[in-house]
């Protein structure tokens, strides 16, 4: 994919969105001669993006895409998911990167306090304001990634208020303090979850099956039906948080055109960058398919349970679209890019982030076996609750829309794993 800014950091970028009274469209006429907007264009600024819980699995491997691709990144990041040694990874990578390319590397700043303490959240943005030539003041930060969220659906069960605080309730201050400093450009960490049991309705799962105003949705057999706004058999909290943050988000589009909005819907992540450096590494538990398999493989379980073997699809086990997360990291940057170029369609838009093919987990198994040589021991298991058997992206509107598709495959995936365990020693 090209990255948007090709140049170094010190690239004159174009400039963010002033915080108060913008310079008046008269007064910049008179001086500028309707050139204002060039000039603004040229005018050096050193810009950044914020990222929050950019040191957990997707936030640590988009940090890295960002920098490499010459944005200075500010994380925000807990630490409840993740480990301070991330931030000195992805510094080494990155300016690895910049020195083979002979470029200078942006900055990162790390900011270790919870996105919701709003108190030390105003003081950073502060950190950031600029006084415009006009008296105006003006951010350095001209676009926010906002992973920072708990995810694991099982937990959200057992203890649902924790997820509506940290992703719903910290999303709504988030957004208010952002909109006070004038930072109205986001791009938003949602999943496919919040397609609900559509995923099993048969239904080819695009964008417009879930809405949060009324839609026109084209069927596979060319017929048009009106979508309503809502969602569809959302089967845990964790999911109904997605939803209802698109749900705020949208709205909060809706009530001011200033705002630029972007939902990135995930598949199912898998992988790791190629250096082996940066991984998938939670303090929690992890549950996913690949962090389990990995646990198999360096002998910490036993052997994988494979939950379901009698699904409706080829081999039997559940069917999903796997995307790398290198992909994934890249498509924030090709979001990003067109929001800020002023392209998205509208100034709420989601997007699919998956590849388009499924894969199944006897296929993924299998994959890892051959690319590690090794055996992985498995048995059939019952399904597990609230699991689809097949959930597969229609990956068009982020082709055609945002120029992003993916370019890693499975079999990539398996290797970029087995670099992490080499690199982590826990390879046998
Ligand atoms: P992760 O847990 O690895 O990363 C989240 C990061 O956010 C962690 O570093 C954590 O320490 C931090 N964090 C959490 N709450 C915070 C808070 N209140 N303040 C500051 N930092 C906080 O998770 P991930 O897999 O990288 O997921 C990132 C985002 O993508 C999440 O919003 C998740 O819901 C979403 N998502 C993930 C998947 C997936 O399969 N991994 C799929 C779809 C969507
Ligand atoms: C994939 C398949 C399992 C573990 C989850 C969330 C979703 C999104 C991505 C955040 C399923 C099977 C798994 C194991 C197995 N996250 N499996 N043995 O369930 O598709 O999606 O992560 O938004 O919201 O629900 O991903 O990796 O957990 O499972 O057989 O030990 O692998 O049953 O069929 P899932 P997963």
């Amino acid at each position: 994919m090209d990255s948007p800014r090709q140049s170094d950091a010190s690239t004159p970028l174009e400039p963010c969105s002033p915080v108060g009274v913008d310079t008046p469209a008269t007064q910049s006429s008179v001086l500028f001669d309707g050139h204002l907007e060039e000039l603004l264009r040229n005018f050096p600024l050193d810009q950044y993006i914020l990222v929050t819980g950019g040191l957990g699995f997707i936030g640590s491997h988009t940090t890295l895409e960002l920098l490499k691709a010459n944005y200075n990144v500010i994380v925000i990041d807990n630490l409840s998911n993740s480990f301070q040694n991330v931030f000195d990874r992805i510094q080494t990578l990155a300016s690895q990167y910049h020195e083979q390319q002979g470029t200078k590397t942006p900055s990162l700043h790390l900011h270790a306090h919870d996105y919701r303490d709003t108190v030390a959240l105003r003081d950073l943005l502060q950190q950031y304001q600029i006084t415009s030539r006009w008296g105006t003041l003006k951010s350095k930060i001209s676009g926010v990634i906002h992973f920072a969220a708990y995810k694991a659906v099982e937990e959200s069960i057992r203890n649902p208020l924790k997820y509506y605080s940290n992703n719903v309730s910290g999303l709504v201050d988030f957004a208010m303090t952002l909109g006070d400093f004038g930072i109205k450009t986001f791009v938003f960490s949602s999943s496919a979850t919040v397609y609900g049991t559509l995923a099993t309705s048969g239904l080819p799962l695009k964008e417009e099956l879930c809405v949060h105003k009324e839609e026109l949705f084209t069927e596979h057999s060319g017929s048009e039906k009106i979508v309503q706004s809502g969602c569809t058999g959302i089967t845990n909290p964790y999911g109904r948080t997605k939803w209802i943050c698109e749900a705020i988000l949208a709205d909060l589009a809706a009530s001011d055109p200033e705002w630029t909005i972007v939902a990135l819907r995930y598949f199912n992540p898998i992988g790791c960058d190629e250096s082996g450096l940066l991984g998938e590494d939670p303090r929690q538990t992890p549950t996913n398919l690949l962090p389990v398999v990995v646990k198999v493989m360096t002998g910490q379980y036993k052997e994988l349970q494979m939950f379901g073997t009698d699904w409706e699809t080829e081999d039997g086990t559940a069917v999903r679209d796997f995307i790398h997360v290198t992909d994934l990291a890249r498509g924030h940057i090709a979001a990003l890019s067109t929001a800020n170029d002023g392209k998205l369609v509208e100034n709420f838009r989601t997007f699919n982030l998956g590849t388009g093919t499924g894969h199944s987990v006897r296929e993924v198994v299998e994959t890892m076996e051959s690319v590690s040589s090794k055996h992985i021991p498995r048995k059939a298991a019952g399904r597990r609750a609230g699991d689809v058997g097949s959930c597969v992206a229609v990956a068009t509107r982020s082709q055609d829309e945002l120029q992003w598709k993916t370019e890693k495959t499975l079999k990539d995936a398996c290797v970029s794993l087995c670099n992490f365990l080499d690199v982590s020693g826990l390879s046998s």
